[in-house]
């Protein structure tokens, strides 16, 4: 069993309810999924010790927030080379955050991030039939890749 840590931050929590469906995902492969908010992970210690790792952030204001940018200069510090990765968030209408944190994971960690690249949603449908399968589709390919 590998273990998949999902640090996400969350303000009106559409973005948290994806990262609990994102970890029913994981849990479906036989794999284990940590759930943690950003502002629980105070120190690099915290960030150690995973298989693989899923980051969420919703976008403000055509961003990620600025406890996001904190936290991925924190997971720099953490040496993620290699380790399988993904990033996903909620959004309304223009939902730049999960695709920066999926290149940051990508290109400058250089992890192993999912082909699905980051799992963007519309606010509206996270809880919809279509929404929930998403989230839930998008851990298990995650949970999938420890297969390979
Ligand atoms: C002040 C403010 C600014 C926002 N800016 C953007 C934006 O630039 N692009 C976008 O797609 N959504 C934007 N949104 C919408 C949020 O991303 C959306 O409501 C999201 O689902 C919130 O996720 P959360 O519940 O996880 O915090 C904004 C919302 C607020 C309140």
């Amino acid at each position: 069993m590998h273990k998949v840590l999902i640090a996400y931050f969350s303000r009106t929590g559409k973005t948290e309810k994806m990262a609990n469906l994102i970890a029913e995902g994981i849990r479906f492969t036989g794999n284990e999924a940590i759930i943690r908010k950003i502002s629980e992970i105070t120190s690099d210690s915290l960030l150690e010790g995973y298989d693989g790792y899923i980051f969420g952030c919703p976008t403000y204001h055509r961003d990620m927030t600025a406890g996001m940018k904190t936290f991925l200069f924190m997971a720099e510090r953490v040496n993620l080379l290699g380790k399988i990765g993904g990033a996903f968030g909620s959004y309304t209408h223009s939902g730049e955050a999960s695709p920066m944190i999926y290149d940051t994971m990508k290109f400058v960690y250089k992890m192993d991030t999912t082909d699905l690249g980051p799992l963007s949603l519309k606010e509206a449908l996270i809880e919809t039939h279509d929404g929930v399968k998403a989230c839930q589709d998008y851990g298990k390919a995650i949970g999938e890749m420890f297969k390979k």
